[in-house]
């Protein structure tokens, strides 16, 4: 099958999101776009590295980037001609949801949501905000920086295969995730998967329940669910 699959600016889901994209790649041709905020979140939790790996698998998978796109959005007018047979937007930001139920087409994530339904190609949201209530989440790697000492010797940037920490900073844009720093910092200034709660709003959360009064659009709330499709196992 030839698939998109669109991220937005969430780092929930982020993980799962990218599990079954790398599932995916096994068997199917993919075109991954992101939205501005997408790929700068992508970047913070140190994802991009491995999204450049999974596309390298086939030479027809590619990436597309919002400002590739301006302003007219040529890609999602392309897509019933290009034969896409199926588009995955997940993880889908709050914000994202609120302009795909008013019907607004303004970057490329919404504009390849707004043709999909016009090329009558079925499209799978995975929305971030599903319920109103309290959620936990995880943060971003970093360095604490009262905690980091600045060492002369700092183990973890020796050991970082890709460069990426030069204390008290990482470069999440080179990191591939390897979670090697963690464990040799002797000062437990690395944290790879620190976890918070935030409450989801109400509105957000009607939002998302509105998904399901769009014609193409099929609303699934765990990424993984997707591989459950006979199609693309
Ligand atoms: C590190 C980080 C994580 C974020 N995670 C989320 C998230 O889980 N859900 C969400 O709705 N917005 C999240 N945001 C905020 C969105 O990126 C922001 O609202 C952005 O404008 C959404 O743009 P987009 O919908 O075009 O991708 C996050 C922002 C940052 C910096």
């Amino acid at each position: 099958m030839k698939i998109m699959w669109g991220i937005t600016g969430a780092g929930h889901l982020l993980n799962e999101s990218i599990t079954v994209l790398n599932k995916l790649s096994k068997k199917h041709e993919l075109t991954v776009i992101f939205s501005n905020a997408g790929l700068e979140v992508v970047k913070l939790y140190g994802y991009y590295k491995k999204i450049e790996q999974i596309i390298s698998k086939n030479p027809n998978n590619k990436m597309v980037f919002e400002d590739d796109e301006k302003y007219a959005y040529p890609l999602s007018g392309k897509l019933t001609y290009e034969k896409y047979d199926l588009i995955v937007i997940s993880p889908t930001t709050a914000n994202t949801v609120a302009k795909i139920v008013n019907g607004i087409a303004d970057n490329l994530i919404t504009n390849v949501v707004a043709q999909s339904g016009k090329g009558q190609i079925p499209l799978i949201i995975v929305p971030v905000d599903q319920e109103s209530g309290l959620i936990t989440t995880t943060l971003p790697p970093r360095i604490n920086k009262d905690i980091c000492k600045r060492c002369k010797m700092c183990m973890a940037k020796t050991i970082c295969p890709t460069k990426a920490i030069n204390p008290p900073e990482i470069d999440t844009s080179k990191c591939i995730r390897c979670m090697k720093c963690e464990d040799c910092c002797l000062h437990n200034a690395i944290i790879t998967n620190e976890t918070f709660e935030l409450y989801i709003r109400k509105i957000d959360a009607e939002n998302t329940k509105r998904l399901g009064e769009i014609e193409n659009i099929t609303t699934i709330f765990n990424p993984m669910d997707i591989l459950k499709d006979k199609l693309l196992k």
